[in-house]
């Protein structure tokens, strides 16, 4: 298990975090928890404000492919694929590799990228529907902090069982000062759960997980 961050070429963007305080309400929240279209194709203040392919997904692609030592003919999983963004550029990183995706948005799925149709499925990170060890290499990007606390350490469990060899990645909502965590808190909508890094350790280790991990920061 280390912290590594995979997410290191993914490209930094300014977050008007005081335009979303100001903005937010009970409702947004509500609205964003839905993972509907307000949520990736709305308002901000709903939460994407327009999830849209760019192929920022390749680097980090490739990044995970090298990590682990991907070779065409595994298999890949992402937990909380959105519209299959990552999925896609897997197989454009490296094509040959076989990779599949799993998110609870039907919003999503209705309208991911052509390449990744049949190879994402609707479910919960809570309960993955694959059998023990049939995945290489699993990654799960923003997604867990999007459970409360017991349902985050069965999801982490559950990405633990279905990887081979440990071969995973989670990357969630932290921050590492007082002041990050008041501007994550400002930006926050759809997390039930988020801590300093400790206690996501703790949380990684009660669900017996063996993989690597890193953290998502707001920053003004
Ligand atoms: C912040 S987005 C991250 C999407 C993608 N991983 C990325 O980094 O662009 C959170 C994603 O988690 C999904 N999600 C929320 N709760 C989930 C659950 N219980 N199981 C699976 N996916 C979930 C949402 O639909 C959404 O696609």
């Amino acid at each position: 298990m280390a912290e590594v961050n995979l997410l290191r070429r993914y490209p930094s963007g300014k977050r008007n975090v005081q335009k979303r305080a100001t903005a937010k309400t009970e409702e947004h929240i509500r609205i964003s928890r839905q993972y509907g279209k307000e949520y990736f194709d709305g308002a901000r203040e709903y939460g994407y404000g327009g999830y849209r392919y760019d192929g920022r997904w390749v680097a980090i692609a490739e990044d995970m492919i090298q990590h682990w030592g991907l070779k065409p003919g595994m298999r890949v999983l992402d937990v909380g694929c959105g519209k299959g963004f990552l999925v896609k550029d897997f197989m454009k990183a490296l094509p040959g590799l076989e990779a599949f995706g799993l998110d609870i948005s039907e919003y999503a799925m209705m309208h991911c990228e052509p390449e990744v149709v049949g190879r994402l499925h609707l479910g919960s990170a809570l309960k993955l529907p694959f059998p023990d060890k049939s995945f290489d290499a699993v990654v799960c990007i923003n997604t867990i902090h999007n459970l409360v606390r017991p349902e985050a350490v069965e999801a982490v469990r559950e990405i633990e069982r279905v990887a081979r060899d440990g071969k995973a990645y989670i990357q969630v909502d932290s921050y590492r000062t007082e002041e990050e965590r008041e501007l994550f808190l400002d930006w926050v909508l759809t997390a039930y759960t988020h801590d300093w890094p400790e206690g996501w350790k703790r949380i990684f280790a009660e669900a017996g997980y063996t993989g690597d991990y890193y953290w998502t920061y707001v920053m003004g």
